[in-house]
């Protein structure tokens, strides 16, 4: 088995190109394998990986826990709501505690950014980022450019838009540095307010204007509003939000080439995209869904190299 350049997966930001290739190479085989009768492979037998989510999750706890099992993994979960860290125990502590049970793997959700490569310098165990904070998703970023070139192929000179809450988005950091480093142009639309100043820096390019970001891209990605996040108020109403920012069908159809439309959920139906643009014949949203498994598996797979 080749190995990646890194040890742990804490955000694309770490990766090279030749490792990304190596994740969607691997990814491909992976995803032939889930689409057989016989799904699973030992790829991981004897591997034990604790998944910890210290912050909500649907698709990326599901699918990691699904990628473990396909390739035979032994498969802790662990949620905050119902541990012991609602009695004060330290991450790390917690940590150690599950690491104690021979784990070799840890995948974690947590909502500081720099958790990650925090638990990387602290404990004894490959980590792979699950989402910290509002600083990286490497993993979504990685199944959004294999959705992107399965679709439409090479990602060189691809357009792509990233459309919305900019400012509180690991999705939109993450997908900068992974559709860069596979040579994409990459731009960033929403309101002023949901754009962080500095980020032209990264050398993407800035619109406020949703039609114009639209005709320009190959591809949208329409991120959501994350209120959650928003600790005070970034635009004056949603229904304004939806007026200058949110994709219906009449726009998307109105565009003068077929876009493809991309949203890494959870979807809030009629605030980003209405339900006629995520149902579409355009829209990637299930195909992203699908190729998570695939591209988690794979990045399990090739990281497990560095601990054999
Ligand atoms: N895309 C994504 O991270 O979704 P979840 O929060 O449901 O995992």
């Amino acid at each position: 088995m080749s190995a990646l350049s890194v040890k742990h997966l804490l955000g694309i930001k770490d990766i090279n190109a030749n490792d990304i290739d190596m994740i969607f190479k691997t990814a491909d085989t992976f995803k032939e394998v889930i689409n057989r009768p016989i799904k699973k492979t030992p790829s991981l037998r004897d591997t034990t990986i604790a998944n910890l989510f210290f912050e909500n999750s649907t698709r990326t706890k599901l699918s990691f826990e699904l990628a473990e099992k396909r390739l035979s993994a032994d498969v802790i979960n662990f949620a905050a709501s119902s541990s012991s860290v609602s009695k004060g125990e330290t991450l790390i502590d917690t940590v150690n505690n599950i690491l104690a049970m021979k784990v070799d793997m840890v995948v974690m959700r947590h909502p500081y950014a720099g958790a990650a490569k925090f638990l990387s310098k602290h404990v004894n165990a490959t980590i792979v980022n699950a989402g910290d904070g509002a600083h990286e998703h490497p993993t979504q970023a990685l199944l959004d450019a294999f959705s992107i070139r399965e679709k439409l192929g090479d990602l060189k000179g691809c357009k792509v838009a990233i459309v919305g809450d900019i400012l509180h988005s690991r999705v939109a950091l993450s997908n900068i540095f992974c559709l860069q480093k596979l040579g994409a142009e990459v731009m960033v639309c929403g309101p002023a307010t949901l754009i962080p100043k500095y980020i032209h820096e990264l050398g993407v390019k800035v619109e406020l204007n949703l039609k114009k970001a639209l005709e320009w891209c190959d591809v949208a990605n329409m991120l959501r509003i994350q209120l959650e996040r928003q600790d005070i108020k970034y635009f004056p109403s949603l229904r304004e939000y939806v007026m200058l920012y949110g994709l219906n069908k009449q726009i998307l159809e109105s565009l003068s080439k077929q876009i493809v439309v991309m949203h890494p959920g959870p979807i809030n139906r009629g605030i980003e995209i209405t339900s006629d643009v995520a149902d579409h014949a355009q829209s990637l949203i299930l195909q992203q869904v699908e190729n998570g498994v695939a591209v988690r598996m794979a990045v399990l797979y090739l990281l497990a190299g560095s601990i054999k």
